[in-house]
């Protein structure tokens, strides 16, 4: 099998804020694709030889009516292969290909409805929309087309967009001036289904055509060599560390670097389920003195965040060194931190924060990197993992920040206060789990406050720390909203974490989404 021959649906993206949710329901119809900005597109993707089978182009915050907008290659549509635009991508096609773009006097944002035109019901691309009179979609656009290009022809209208929906039958290009990829477009995974099957794809990806493949690519890569995996615990790292095993048995050691900044017996379950479980090469480096005397005094959140990567990077190349010669790091970088976004507006996006994975390892090193991963959304990676047996209970496990505990000690942080904080969290998941709410959650955990308050226990005065709790719902950690807790269940958890850990004696829970507050609080 040729490991590169899958076929391919390419994203054109022009820097919508839901470029990644096209690709989410393009994954889901069980067709791989990539998402690429407009202006990165390569000579290779459009070739006739190449594997790309049909092409969706995004919607943008630009006006095609603007002088320096962003378009894709003319060559698209000289490809041969189905297109679909949407929104923006709708608006450029016709506008590149002959047609008018205009600006609307009323700009269309939210639900909307959408009618199918006369004998366009029985087509295709509108299989199974439609049973009723209209379509509930979302819409979200200023600009509209008011003239079509030649060989189209518009087959479904709303109030305000006479051409919503317009087609080349002919030439198989779609363009819907809704977006189709988000959940508000009731039948929209439908509509982009129905552009799959009129492209003519197998619906063959999925996570056990991905192994495959997977195990074939990483062979190729590595060959005879030896590779080291930085475990973290995560799901990432450990469902990359459980496929290079496989794919490269006796060649693959996991370096586990232990900061004491791990929850309550997290450090006891990665040991014992690498190298019990799996007989996965574990090297344990112990190292929480180190970590705690490295951030002793620092409150600064940046200065932890980069105190704690640069020594993880030391204690991690120290323990490497030891192992003899090795020419490979693996890591679970996902598809997310790999997409390169367009920013239309040219200008750098501001660091909200430095995140710490294993970046810098591979500079520090000279290494190369292998990211088996790296095409990979989170979701996918807990499917990948359960196909390789990694437990449910494992893979379905919340995120967890690289510098841990550290940046939800607020101030400084002490021994002291991480075990009020281990505990603390230790409850409120146990709480969680007890209540069957942990999978509705993506992410829930403890934060200590540097602040002391005055409370009452018994008839002792209590001058003691304050405990929040935070959880949340999100599908990729860049959005996300507080979960809402019944009061019951906040009245318990927080009676039992003032009951029983000690140096705690105040629980607040926090309401607040992101943006404008990030899920962690450091
Ligand atoms: P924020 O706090 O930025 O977090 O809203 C978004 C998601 O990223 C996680 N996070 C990190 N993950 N290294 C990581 O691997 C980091 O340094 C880091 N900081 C935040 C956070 O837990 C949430 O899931």
């Amino acid at each position: 099998m040729n490991e590169n021959s899958h076929e391919r649906l390419l994203i054109i993206d022009f820097g919508s804020q839901v470029t990644q949710l096209i690709a989410r329901r393009v994954r889901e119809a069980g067709v791989f694709c990539e998402i690429c900005p407009y202006n990165l597109v390569e000579a290779g993707q459009l070739s006739k030889s190449s594997s790309t089978k049909a092409i969706i182009l995004s919607g943008s915050p630009a006006s095609v009516r603007d002088a320096d907008r962003p378009g894709p290659p003319i060559e698209i549509y000289a490809l041969g292969v189905p297109i679909l635009g949407i929104c923006y991508g709708q608006q450029v096609m016709i506008d590149q290909l002959g047609g008018r773009v205009e600006g609307s006097g009323a700009r269309e944002f939210g639900r909307a409805a959408v009618i199918a035109n006369q004998q366009a019901n029985s087509k295709p691309i509108f299989d199974g929309l439609f049973s009723g009179n209209s379509e509930q979609v979302w819409m979200s656009h200023g600009d509209k087309v008011t003239a079509l290009a030649p060989g189209f022809e518009a087959i479904a209208h709303s109030p305000n967009s006479p051409m919503a929906v317009v087609a080349d039958f002919e030439r198989n290009f779609y363009g819907v001036q809704f977006h189709p990829e988000v959940h508000h477009t009731t039948n929209g995974a439908r509509l982009i289904g129905n552009f799959i099957d009129l492209s003519g794809f197998n619906r063959d990806w999925g996570m056990a055509s991905f192994r495959r493949e997977a195990i074939l690519r990483i062979r190729r890569q590595v060959g005879k060599g030896r590779v080291i995996c930085a475990l973290s615990g995560g799901v990432d790292s450990s469902v990359t560390a459980v496929l290079l095993h496989e794919a490269l048995p006796g060649q693959v050691t996991c370096i586990f670097v232990d900061h004491g900044l791990l929850r309550e017996g997290e450090a006891e379950q990665v040991v014992s389920m690498f190298r019990d479980h799996y007989n996965i090469s574990l090297l344990h480096a112990e190292e929480a003195g180190l970590f705690l005397d490295g951030i002793d005094g620092i409150s600064d959140p940046e200065e932890k965040r980069k105190t704690i990567g640069r020594l993880f990077i030391d204690v991690f190349s120290n323990r490497a060194k030891s192992l003899g010669e090795i020419k490979f790091l693996a890591q679970g970088t996902l598809y997310p931190d790999v997409i390169e976004s367009v920013s239309v507006s040219g200008g750098p996006s501001a660091t909200i924060k430095s995140h710490h994975n294993v970046g810098g390892l591979p500079e520090a090193m000279d290494l190369e990197l292998v990211e088996p991963l790296r095409e990979l959304f989170k979701d996918e990676v807990r499917q990948l993992g359960k196909t390789l047996g990694l437990p449910g209970e494992f893979v379905n496990r919340h995120p967890f920040p690289g510098p841990g505990l550290a940046i939800r000690c607020l101030g400084t942080v002490t021994g002291e206060k991480l075990k009020a904080l281990r505990k603390a969290d230790s409850i409120y998941i146990e709480q969680i789990r007890q209540h069957g709410l942990y999978n509705q959650i993506w992410q829930a955990f403890a934060v200590l406050l540097p602040v002391r308050s005055v409370g009452v226990m018994g008839d002792d005065r209590t001058y003691d720390r304050t405990c929040v709790l935070r959880a949340v719902t999100s599908v990729d950690g860049m959005t996300a909203d507080y979960f809402r807790f019944s009061h019951d269940f906040l009245s318990e958890t927080s009676n039992r974490i003032v009951n029983e850990v000690p140096g705690i004696n105040r629980v607040v829970y926090d309401i607040t989404s992101k943006p404008p507050g990030t899920i962690e609080w450091e």
